[in-house]
């Protein structure tokens, strides 16, 4: 693997591999001492034009977790502001001894772009409302560690998937594991081509939900338009919101997981975002190991 910029081409055996390698790292990151010296002396810079809470932390606990170096990298404060290019911006990273970007850029394609300019590895970490593989990889390790692996079951992506880079990553990686995908959304929250996705659609989360093992749940994207394509949050609500009242209807052992930040009061309700059955914080600390597991195999280091 040269770079890491989607799902869409992964097959079982190379995300499952690297789900086991998270594993290993998950009992790195709870030993007294958090830290292996397996990437010692590689320098990860993350690159992110977009907000980012945990992606961009998480690069960068799971690099020094590796003994790598980082340089971190955000437009304000940088001489974006004076009309650098992106192009411009990553050599100069690069120049700077990075041997791997993290890339998360508001316009679709942009970690391809990086990957044909630089030697750099690179990591796509979000571009617009295309692909987040790193968040579906850890998605599938958080469900694979809670309920013992994907095969069979039933998992239900929920609300904005029309500007859902997270749908659209997931909705590759969770069939390739063996898993059955409904995308359940208002019509007009449903991408316009979803030809050759392995997926279903339903518009009728009450319908669906008693059969559900897996409720992933996204945000209503504002910032992209999600919020314009239906009358008002409050019948948002009313259909797709997990309230305590469609918790209720879930299966005993059936989690919810949600990629952050959560809307409390829209997509899910306060009680059921910190109820123990709903794993978003597992979900963070689990990508802390799978991006630990990427960075290990795009650069190529040995076990400490
Ligand atoms: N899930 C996710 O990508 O979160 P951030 O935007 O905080 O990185």
């Amino acid at each position: 693997m040269q770079h890491l910029l989607s799902t869409e081409q992964m097959g079982r055996s190379e995300a499952e591999s690297l789900l086991d390698d998270a594993d290993g790292f998950l009992e790195v990151l709870d030993r007294p001492i958090p830290k292996v010296p397996a990437l010692r002396g590689r320098t990860v810079a993350t690159l992110f034009f977009e907000p980012s809470t945990r992606t961009r932390m998480s690069f960068e606990r799971a690099a020094k977790a590796l003994s790598a170096d980082t340089l971190s990298f955000s437009p304000s404060g940088s001489s974006v502001s004076k009309g650098e290019s992106l192009k411009d911006t990553v050599l100069t990273v690069q120049a700077m001894g990075a041997d791997l970007a993290v890339v998360r850029h508001k316009a679709v394609g942009a970690p391809w772009r990086v990957a044909e300019w630089a030697q750099m590895r690179v990591v796509n970490g979000g571009d617009g409302a295309h692909q987040h593989p790193t968040q579906a990889l850890l998605d599938a390790l958080t469900i694979r560690r809670s309920l013992g692996g994907l095969d069979g079951l039933r998992i239900g992506i929920i609300g904005d998937i029309r500007y859902s880079r997270v749908a659209r990553s997931n909705c590759f990686l969770f069939p390739t594991l063996g898993a059955d995908v409904t995308l359940i959304a208002p019509p007009t929250l449903l991408p316009v081509d979803t030809e050759g996705w392995p997926v279903r659609h339903s518009s009728d989360l009450d319908a669906e939900i008693g059969s559900l093992d897996v409720v992933y749940l996204l945000r209503v994207q504002t910032e992209r338009g999600g919020a314009s394509v239906f009358p008002s949050l409050s019948e948002y609500v009313r259909r797709y919101g997990l309230t305590q009242r469609r918790f209720g209807m879930l299966k005993d052992e059936a989690v919810v997981l949600h990629p952050g930040p959560m809307n409390r009061g829209v997509e899910v309700s306060d009680v059921v975002a910190d109820d123990p059955r709903c794993l978003v914080l597992d979900q963070v600390a689990n990508g802390v190991a799978v991006r630990m597991a990427v960075l290990f195999r795009l650069l190529g280091g040995t076990s400490g």
